[in-house]
């Protein structure tokens, strides 16, 4: 069996930073609302006139990622993106950015998963490393949530945003590296977070005047109480698998939904948050990006040292979780 290095990681978000106060000229909410549900104080919107479209985003996160692990795009021979809003319906995200990057030799295609995209694709990655039909992979998470999100809606739009993060994930026999990858999914709560947008579903749902069609739906409260439950199963089942314990991680990055879920997770776990990663202040929520920008930046802020333990945790749509325990190995 292989081992799989994450060996570079990047990462982009649109120019456009929209604050609370300016959100509160749009929708009815405010400053205070906003900072105290939810942690966020700003987030990144893409626009129209900028280089930011998803593949665009992808493309800058994942040149960073490719320029630190000191690998040109002929070397990938696979890119696996987590996204909810790729470009177009088809083809995918992931081809997209197969031919912004030049990377010829990759096989490329997108994943579904909700917030848990980017650590879904991870997974894959690193299932197809372990048993050798793939050498060095890319792996992206990117959305531009506010392509669909109801900007009537203050539920959401306060929330959800935009960016991009990616890793480039390689094969050694050394050990360490992804330890083990974990991945759950219920989907009998489809309903409590989706987007009206869809081919069968459509006309169905255009027959509902009240309904604004292809728009996110969200039942936060729902969300809120399953996440924290979910989130620590799933990273209690890492730790168990790879016989650690709370005090063995150096670093949690968690998706980036809510500090109050993220305070919650920590606490169920016993882990002080000074080892938890957070920058929803900065960000908002960008689902599939969220962990890889949040990784990124911790990697380049100097948090995270050879030999460390690093645990990633997701909740989202679906509904689906994840976790992958991490040797860091840069
Ligand atoms: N500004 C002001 N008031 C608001 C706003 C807003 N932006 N949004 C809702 N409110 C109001 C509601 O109408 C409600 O008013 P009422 O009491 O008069 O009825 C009140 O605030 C409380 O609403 P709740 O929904 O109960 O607020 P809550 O404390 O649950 O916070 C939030 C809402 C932030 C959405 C939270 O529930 C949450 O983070 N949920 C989890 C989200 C999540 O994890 N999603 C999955 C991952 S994301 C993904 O997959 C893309």
């Amino acid at each position: 069996m292989f081992q799989a290095h994450i060996i570079g990681t990047g990462s982009s978000a649109p120019k456009r930073i929209l604050s609370n106060i300016e959100l509160e000229a749009i929708v009815d909410t405010s400053d205070d609302w906003i900072t105290r549900r939810s942690g966020i104080k700003t987030r990144h919107i893409a626009s129209k006139n900028e280089k930011e479209s998803t593949t665009d985003l992808a493309a800058q996160a994942s040149l960073k990622a490719m320029e630190m692990a000191g690998i040109q795009s002929e070397a990938l021979d696979m890119i696996v993106t987590g996204t909810v809003t790729p470009d177009r319906q088809f083809p995918s995200a992931g081809c997209m950015i197969q031919e912004a990057l030049k990377a010829n030799n990759a096989a490329a295609f997108d994943l579904s998963a909700g917030c848990s995209g980017f650590l879904y694709a991870l997974s894959i990655a690193n299932h197809a490393i372990q048993i050798g039909s793939c050498k060095t992979a890319l792996v992206v998470g990117v959305e531009r949530l506010s392509s669909i999100v109801n900007w009537e809606d203050r539920s959401t739009c306060v929330l959800m945003a935009d960016g991009a993060g990616a890793v480039v994930v390689t094969s050694k026999s050394e050990s360490g590296g992804i330890l083990s990858s974990h991945m759950k999914s219920d989907g009998s709560y489809w309903d409590l977070l989706y987007s009206s947008y869809g081919n069968s579903r459509t006309p169905e749902i255009l027959q509902d005047v009240d309904i604004k069609p292809f728009f996110m739906s969200m039942e936060g409260n729902r969300l809120f109480k399953k996440a924290i439950r979910c989130l620590s199963s799933i990273a209690i089942e890492a730790m168990e698998k790879n016989n650690l314990t709370s005090q063995d991680i150096r670093l949690v990055v968690p998706h980036q939904a809510n500090i109050r879920i993220i305070e919650g997770l920590a606490s169920s776990l016993d882990i002080p948050m000074e080892k938890v990663y957070t920058n929803i202040h900065k960000y908002g929520n960008t689902s599939s990006a969220s962990i890889p920008i949040a990784l990124d930046e911790a990697n380049r802020e100097g948090l995270l040292k050879m030999g460390d333990n690093v645990l990633l945790v997701s909740f989202g749509a679906g509904l689906t979780w994840a976790s992958t325990l991490i040797r860091w190995s840069i």
